[in-house]
């Protein structure tokens, strides 16, 4: 259900490429995020006009298949999920997903190719997440109907390339002529007003739906959130796989491995098997890993995830005036005014 009155009002104003290929109102997608993003929140954002993605990275086969049943409850208009394309039963997240009859798919964390025919045969939207122009040229190659560029700002893995937000988008805009998605850093109308002056078509979001009510995350590590100020999150793991997360013991415990030149076996080993469900999940600010964005700094408030998708595009259309990207004309400079 949208949102009545002035929020409908200016909801046609970024009717773009990334809209009419997910048949939503905003360009605005919640990132699929391990143990962040169930069925409660994807829903609710797919009810507010955006793109919600379920995090099939923290979920078992089975547990995916209930989540995704009870979003179709939930809601009836389009939804995803995220697929980091890393795990080993991979076979069996996708057969659930072709089962269900998912319509919309981002992958991540892996080849593109491996699994985008085989989607695509399906009638299934598929959009990869990269953090390199080169790997957006990659995809675009594999035949994904889009890309999400994802800068070194954002929360949870990073890529190597350690690139920005700010120097990224314009890469990729450049590099290939599928829809672009932005990803990290953004948490307000404002920081999305930025990307689409970039390039970008819409945006990925991950860190402010941490903090909405319906994200599945202990309240504890939302809180942990909130509290975070300029300066509290680092890439750090980077012999394993870099990942954005709150500096905390845990932290402070691979610091001091990787600063004796651990091998790469002993950090796995002190990563273990749980880290970010005993953090993330159960709440344990200090043992557990605390994956989120920089912008966590600016983050103050746990509210309805409607309501962050709703706070986000007012502020974009009181923007009044602004260059952003039309579907053929990229770039063009249009008066706001005229679309809201
Ligand atoms: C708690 C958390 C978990 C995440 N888990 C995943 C994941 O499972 N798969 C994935 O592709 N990206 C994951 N990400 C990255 C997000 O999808 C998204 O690209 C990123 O959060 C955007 O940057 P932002 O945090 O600054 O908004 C995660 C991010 C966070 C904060």
């Amino acid at each position: 259900m949208l949102f009545e009155g002035r929020f409908t009002e200016g909801k046609n104003a970024f009717d773009n490429r990334i809209t009419q290929l997910f048949g939503i109102s905003y360009p605005v997608i919640q990132a699929g995020m391990i143990w962040a993003s169930g069925w409660r929140l994807a829903s609710a954002v797919s009810n507010a006009g955006g793109l919600g993605l379920i995090g099939a990275g923290s979920m078992y086969p089975q547990v995916l298949r209930e989540h995704i049943q009870k979003c179709k409850k939930a809601t009836d208009r389009p939804f995803g999920v995220n697929l980091p394309l890393l795990y080993p039963d991979i076979g069996q997240h996708v057969a659930v997903i072709l089962e269900e009859k998912v319509p919309v798919v981002f992958t991540s964390a892996g080849n593109p190719k491996s699994w985008t025919s085989k989607f695509k045969e399906h009638g299934i939207k598929v959009v990869h997440v990269v953090s390199s122009a080169r790997f957006a040229k990659k995809s675009q190659d594999a035949g994904v109907d889009a890309v999400v560029a994802e800068g070194f700002e954002a929360g949870g893995h990073n890529g190597r390339e350690e690139t920005t937000t700010l120097c990224l988008i314009p890469a990729v805009r450049d590099a290939v002529t599928i829809p672009l998605i932005a990803a990290g850093g953004i948490a307000t109308g404002r920081a999305m007003m930025a990307m689409m002056a970039l390039g970008a078509e819409g945006v990925q979001i991950g860190s402010r739906f941490v903090c909405s009510h319906e994200a599945s995350s202990h309240i504890a590590f939302k809180e942990a959130v909130i509290n975070a100020t300029e300066g509290d999150t680092i890439v750090t793991m980077k012999q394993l796989t870099p990942v954005r997360l709150i500096k905390n013991e845990f932290y402070k415990q691979v610091q001091e491995a990787e600063s004796k030149c651990v091998s790469t076996e002993e950090l796995q080993n002190l990563l273990g098997r749980a880290r970010a469900k005993q953090g993330m999940f159960e709440g344990d600010l200090n043992e557990g890993e605390l994956e989120i964005g920089q912008v966590s700094g600016m983050i103050k408030e746990i509210k309805p995830a409607g309501e962050i998708v709703k706070e986000i595009w007012m502020s974009l259309l009181s923007l009044r005036k602004c260059h952003l990207r039309t579907k053929y004309q990229p770039y063009r400079f249009v008066p706001f005014t005229l679309f809201s």
